[in-house]
């Protein structure tokens, strides 16, 4: 069946420091501040609502990834496919006022999805500040301790369609209905959590911007620049100022084919198999393996989610 998620929709975190944050996220990737509410910082860097939201919290945490659904009927769909699969309903209120439908769930390690129909395109395309401009968010790699089941509830709720995985399911890659080799991602690690998000940019040009802002504030680049064996992507990372691991792309593979038979790729010994991880030849560093952002606590009225198992 076709995904019923059609691309990456925005990213809720916590922050000790929002304003920190905000201004580290203009300065290095070149996104803007669009809405404040409170002690929320609403941020685009394109003519979408808002697609960085940072929340004022006690710790540095993944709060929310919001989905943007092919339909409004895909979200009753979403609706229905979760309660089938026996995933956490945690809610059908829109997170923000100018979403019209919404449902959001949570997967049997604690990850929660806002599956919504589209924020409205209501900001200017253009707008002033630092000259790097990214075209929006286009990906996220969260952690699960057990990715092959994590990958199973998000066909099951979302449609996501498994494009590529390693042979021992230490990483899955999944598609939306854009068809880009992956719009989630999940990689094995002692528990639930969040990876990287990633940003795409127009060009490899972008990055050496990116890298040289940086600088001055002798910060470091964590991986890269490389090109990933799986997506065929350029890639770059580094840590922003709440120490969340950001991923910076460009080139990323569009798979035509919904019926193509999932990949499977041997990713060596501590993901030493350069071809899949790095066509270019330099392994990840143990940071970047080890990476872990810890995800922000399930509401309390929210039944813990049940196992599909
Ligand atoms: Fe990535």
């Amino acid at each position: 069946m076709r995904p019923l998620v059609q691309r990456l929709g925005y990213m809720a975190v916590t922050a000790v420091d929002p304003e920190r944050l905000a201004a580290d996220t203009a300065n290095s990737i070149g996104a803007r501040v669009v809405r404040r509410d409170g002690d929320t910082i609403f941020m685009s860097s394109n003519r979408r609502h808002a697609e960085y939201i940072i929340r004022k919290g006690t710790d540095n945490l993944q709060a929310v990834c919001g989905l943007e659904a092919v339909s409004a009927s895909a979200v009753d769909e979403v609706h229905e496919r979760c309660r089938d699969a026996g995933l956490a309903v945690l809610s059908t209120t829109p997170s923000l006022d100018v979403i019209e439908k919404s449902v959001t769930f949570a997967t049997s390690e604690g990850h929660v999805f806002e599956v919504h129909t589209p924020m409205p395109n209501d900001r200017e395309a253009r707008y002033a500040g630092p000259g790097l401009r990214p075209k929006g968010l286009d990906h996220v790699n969260f952690t699960a301790a057990d990715p092959e089941k994590w990958a199973r509830e998000m066909n099951l709720s979302c449609g996501f369609l498994l494009t590529e995985r390693t042979t021992g399911y230490e990483i899955a890659w999944m598609r939306a209905a854009d068809g880009r080799h992956h719009t989630v991602a999940v990689v094995k690690s002692a528990a639930g959590g969040l990876h990287h998000t990633s940003w795409e940019f127009n060009s490899f040009q972008d990055f050496k911007g990116l890298a040289d802002a940086l600088i001055p504030e002798s910060r470091r680049l964590i991986w890269g620049p490389g090109r990933h064996g799986a997506g065929d992507n350029l890639f770059l990372y580094f840590k922003n100022s709440a120490d969340f691991l950001l991923e910076c792309i460009a080139e990323m593979e569009i798979i035509h084919d919904e019926d193509m038979e999932p990949r499977v790729c041997d990713p060596g010994e501590n993901l030493s198999n350069w071809k899949v991880v790095n066509q270019w030849g330099p392994l990840p560093p143990i940071e970047w393996v080890e990476h872990h952002t810890p995800l922000a606590p399930l509401p309390s009225a929210v039944p813990s989610p049940v196992t599909t198992n």
